[in-house]
């Protein structure tokens, strides 16, 4: 765990949390991404305690609620985010945490059917421990399914349309944005390969059940394809995928 950047990490998740609220929410997993209805990933949630790993501003905790959820959970980073998924979520039971994900806060062994994150495991700075901590989580038989950017995105630049490979996918560690989201809110985000996650998985005891490189949700179909050198675009996202999605289950 990288305490100096989980405390930068924090600090600037604050003030931006204002952006993002509902924003990377189930159904959806993620820009222009298919979403839950067309992937069908979750199978019964009726009746099911379910974890939300960087659970944000608690839209999709109220998306399983809705679904019958038993029990919610939701862990995140931001004291803000965590402030605002507490007024999400004030018709239900909801327990919610501020802490690192990477953290062992003493949340429940081996009770969860249902361990998630949508667009936020990439955060954490110590993938190891917080598989290992999410495994340990889960039930016998329990999933846990995630979505974050694709681990090349990243890398796929565009230039008045033109897509190409900027900087090196070899090369892991970590990116800073010094300005996030166009605040004066320093981000460190960790930088990946799309193997590290799954040997990282399976490492943690995880037997991979399903791994799925986005394509364009079909309530796109009819939309405008216009050519911007935006960071997502439909443009982009028709020829790469933006996201990646892992089930993974632990048996
Ligand atoms: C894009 S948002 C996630 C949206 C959310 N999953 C939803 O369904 O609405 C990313 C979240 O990850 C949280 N985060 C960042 N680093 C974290 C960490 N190390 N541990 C826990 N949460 C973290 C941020 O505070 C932010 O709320």
């Amino acid at each position: 765990m990288k305490i100096k950047t989980l405390n930068q990490n924090k600090s600037s998740w604050n003030k931006v949390a204002h952006h993002f609220i509902g924003k990377d929410a189930l159904p959806s997993y993620g820009p222009y991404t298919q979403t839950e209805d067309e992937l069908k990933l979750f199978d019964e949630i009726k009746g099911k305690k379910v974890m939300d790993i960087g659970c944000g501003s608690g839209h999709s905790l109220k998306y399983m609620f809705e679904k019958g959820a038993c029990e919610l959970w939701g862990v995140d980073l931001s004291e803000t985010q965590i402030k605002t998924a507490s007024e999400t979520l004030k018709d239900s039971l909801a327990h919610l945490y501020c802490s690192p994900m990477e953290q062992d806060i003493g949340l429940p062994k081996s009770y969860f059917d249902i361990v998630y994150s949508i667009y936020a495991i990439g955060w954490t700075t110590d993938l190891s421990s917080t598989l290992k901590l999410i495994h340990s989580y889960l039930k016998p038989g329990g999933s846990f399914i995630f979505s974050w950017d694709h681990p090349l995105y990243v890398h796929i630049k565009s230039q008045d349309g033109q897509l190409y490979l900027d900087g090196s996918y070899q090369d892991e560690g970590t990116i800073v944005y010094p300005n996030f989201k166009g605040e004066e809110a320093p981000m460190v985000i960790p930088k990946r390969k799309m193997s590290t996650y799954i040997n990282e998985l399976i490492k943690a005891g995880f037997t991979i059940d399903s791994v799925i490189e986005s394509d364009v949700s079909a309530s796109y179909d009819n939309k405008n394809e216009d050519i911007t050198d935006r960071y997502y675009s439909l443009h982009k996202a028709k020829r790469f995928p933006t996201t990646m999605i892992i089930k993974a289950i632990k048996y």
